[in-house]
C-alpha cells in the first residue's frame, strides 16, 4: 500500500502555499519579479515551455520538485526505462521508450532485450512502406495503390490521424490517407464512397484484434474487396497491426503482412510503434525515423535535464498545482496550428484513459482528485466560440498555447497574424484588462463591468521552430512523460484502463437484446428498457431518405 500522497508534510506545504498565493494576481507577480518571463522558460529536444504565467513562483516550483522527489520520481522513471512491470493492474511492463530507443540500445524486459525486435519490425515496414509509395506494390488487378485505409479506434486511430494531419506538408501527393474508426457505419461508408477497391489498401489496426469496432469494420471491408476483386485479393489489399498474430490468420492476412507489436505497448502510447504504419506510408520511412528521433531527443532529455530544466516533469508538475492546489478542473489544449487539429482528441485518450482513475496502484482509494478533462481546438477557431469563457468565465481553465516561429506554407503573413493571436492570448489571459485602465480609456463607467477581463488565468506557451516530424516526436514525448510524472504524484497506474470495459460488456447484451427484436423479456433498469423499447419500435434497416 503505498503512502497517500495528501499525507506527505510537502502536499500539506503545498496547500498553505496556495492560499497565499490565490491572493496574488499574475501582475503583480510579473511586478515583483519582472524577469519571470526569462526564468520560468525552459527548453529541451527543440521545445521551449514558458510557464511564466502560472501562478506560481520560485517556492512553489521548489515544493512541487520536492513532492516528485518524495514520491520517488528518479526512481520511477529508471523503472519504467529499464523494462520493470510498473502496469502492476496488467502485469506488464510500459515501455514505449523502446519504440524510439537506437539499433545499439539494450531495454531489457523480462529476460529480453527488446530493441531488435523493434528495429525487425521498423524495417519490414520500411521495406512495405517503400513497396506502396514506389508502386511496385500492387492492387490484385495490377492497379497502383491510391488510397490507405486505417482501421482502428482509440489509440490504433487517434495518433495515426493526428500524424497524418501533422505532417500534412511531409505527405506524399496522390497517396491518400483515410480513418474509419466509428462504428457507426455513416463512417464506413463515407470512407469509401470515392474509391475504387482495386487501389484501397486496409490496414487493420488493433492492439487485440478483437475490438468491435475495428473487427466489424475490417470484416466490412473484406466483403467490399472480395465483392470486387474475389477472396484471393484480401491477401494483396490488408496488412494488419497486431499484438495478437493468431487472430491475423484466421482473418486471411498472411505472417509476411502482419507488423506486430508487444503487449508492453499501451495502444495510447502506440502511434511510434507499428501502429504508426500508414504515417510511415504517408510521409515516409526516413520523414518517420525523423519523428521517432524527435521521441528519442525528449526521452534523453526527460531521462538526464535537471528537475527544474526538464520540460516533461515541469509540465507535469504545473499539471498538478492547477488541478489540486488551485483547483482548476481541466486543462485547455491550444494548438495554434491547423495542421495540428486533431492534437487535443489524442490528448485526450493519452491523459484522460492514463489517468483518470480513482484507485492507487495498489487499489486503495485516493484523497485527491487526478486527471484534468483535456479539452480543445486550435487557435483561433476557438477563440471565436469558447474563448469568451476562459477570459470572462467564472472557472479557472489552464490552458497550454501550442505555436511555431515558422510557417510550412508560403502564406508567411498568415503565420504572423495567427501567432500574434497566441501571444496576444496568453497576454490576455494573464493580465486582462482592469476597470482602471477601462476608465483611462474613456469607456462609459455602466459599460466597464461587462468589458472588465479579470486576468490571472495560468497558460503555458509551447513554442518550436516549426512543426516537423522531429518537433512532433517530441511534443508527444513531452506530453507522454508529464502524464507519466502526474500519475507518480498520484500514485496511480497510467497504463491500464479497466474503466472501459463495464460498458463494452454492457452493449454486448444489449445488442443480443436488439437482435431478438422483441420488447417482452428486456431485463434492464426501466430507463434503459423504455429506451429500448423505443428504439426497437422505430428502427429500421433500410436507410432513410
Ligand atoms: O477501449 C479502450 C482501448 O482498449 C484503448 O486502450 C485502445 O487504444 C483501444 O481500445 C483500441 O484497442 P485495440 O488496439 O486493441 O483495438
Amino acid at each position: 500500500m503505498s503512502y497517500p500522497v495528501t499525507e506527505l508534510s510537502t502536499w500539506r506545504a503545498l496547500e498553505r502555499h496556495a492560499q497565499g498565493l490565490k491572493q496574488c494576481s499574475l501582475r503583480e507577480l510579473f511586478a515583483d519579479y519582472p524577469e519571470r518571463g526569462h526564468w520560468f522558460a525552459i527548453d529541451g529536444a527543440g521545445i521551449c515551455l514558458d510557464y511564466s504565467k502560472n501562478i506560481v513562483n520560485e517556492e512553489t516550483m521548489r515544493l512541487l520538485i520536492q513532492l516528485a522527489d518524495e514520491r520517488f520520481f528518479a526512481q520511477r522513471r529508471a523503472a519504467m526505462f529499464g523494462g520493470e512491470v510498473i502496469n502492476h493492474s496488467e502485469g506488464r511492463a510500459a515501455l514505449h521508450i523502446a519504440l524510439r530507443a537506437p539499433r545499439d540500445a539494450v531495454i531489457m524486459t523480462e529476460g529480453r532485450n527488446v530493441v531488435p525486435d523493434v528495429h525487425a519490425v521498423l524495417d519490414r515496414m520500411r521495406a512495405f512502406a517503400e513497396q506502396i509509395r514506389d508502386g511496385s506494390w500492387t492492387g490484385a488487378s495490377g492497379k497502383t495503390i491510391r488510397h490507405i485505409v486505417n482501421v482502428g479506434i482509440g489509440g490504433s486511430y487517434l495518433g495515426p490521424e493526428m500524424a497524418y494531419q501533422a505532417l500534412r506538408s511531409y505527405r506524399k501527393r496522390g497517396l491518400d490517407v483515410r480513418f474509419i474508426a466509428n462504428i457507426d457505419g455513416a463512417e464506413f461508408v463515407e470512407a469509401i464512397a470515392d474509391i475504387h477497391p482495386a487501389e484501397t489498401l486496409f490496414i487493420v489496426s488493433s492492439k487485440t484484434f478483437t475490438t468491435l469496432e475495428t473487427m466489424t469494420n475490417a470484416y466490412q471491408a473484406r466483403q467490399w474487396i472480395v465483392a470486387a476483386l474475389g477472396e484471393k485479393a484480401v491477401a494483396q489489399h490488408f496488412v494488419a497491426v497486431p499484438t495478437n498474430p493468431d487472430a491475423v490468420r484466421a482473418f486471411g492476412i498472411a505472417p509476411e503482412q502482419t507488423f506486430g507489436f508487444w503487449d508492453w505497448v499501451g495502444g495510447r502510447y502506440s502511434m511510434d510503434s507499428a501502429i504508426g504504419l500508414s504515417t510511415m506510408i504517408a510521409v515516409g520511412p526516413e520523414q518517420f525515423e525523423q519523428m521517432l528521433a524527435g521521441f528519442r531527443a525528449m526521452d534523453e532529455h526527460f531521462t538526464h535535464a535537471p528537475m527544474e530544466q526538464n520540460l516533461p516533469v515541469i509540465l507535469g508538475l504545473l499539471s498538478i498545482w492547477n488541478n489540486n492546489f488551485l483547483g482548476a478542473e481541466t486543462l485547455a489544449i491550444l494548438p495554434y496550428a491547423h495542421d495540428l487539429r486533431r492534437l487535443p482528441a489524442y490528448l485526450q485518450q493519452l491523459q484522460m484513459e492514463s489517468n483518470g482513475k480513482h484507485v492507487g496502484e495498489h487499489g486503495e482509494p485516493l484523497t485527491q482528485q487526478t486527471c484534468p478533462i483535456i479539452w480543445g481546438e486550435p487557435g483561433t477557431d476557438g477563440q471565436h466560440s469558447f474563448y469568451q469563457m476562459l477570459h470572462q468565465g467564472t472557472r479557472l481553465i489552464p490552458c497550454d498555447l501550442i505555436g511555431f516561429c515558422q510557417p510550412l506554407s508560403d502564406l508567411a503573413e498568415h503565420h504572423d497574424l495567427l501567432m500574434a493571436n497566441l501571444f496576444a492570448q496568453a497576454e490576455a489571459l494573464a493580465f486582462g484588462k482592469s476597470a482602471a485602465e477601462l476608465r483611462a480609456e474613456g469607456v462609459a463607467e455602466e459599460q466597464i463591468p461587462f468589458r472588465a477581463c479579470a486576468g490571472n488565468h495560468p497558460s503555458n506557451v509551447i513554442l518550436a521552430e516549426a512543426l516537423t516530424p522531429a518537433t512532433l516526436g517530441a511534443l508527444i514525448a513531452l506530453y507522454e512523460h508529464s502524464v507519466f510524472i502526474q500519475g507518480i504524484i498520484w500514485g496511480i497506474d497510467s497504463f491500464d484502463q479497466w474503466g472501459v470495459e463495464l460498458s463494452k460488456v454492457l452493449a454486448g447484451k444489449i445488442v443480443e437484446d436488439i437482435r431478438t427484436d422483441t420488447v417482452d423479456g428486456l431485463n434492464h433498469d426501466s430507463s434503459t428498457n423504455a429506451l429500448l423499447s423505443r428504439y426497437l419500435r422505430h428502427k429500421t434497416t433500410r436507410p432513410r431518405g
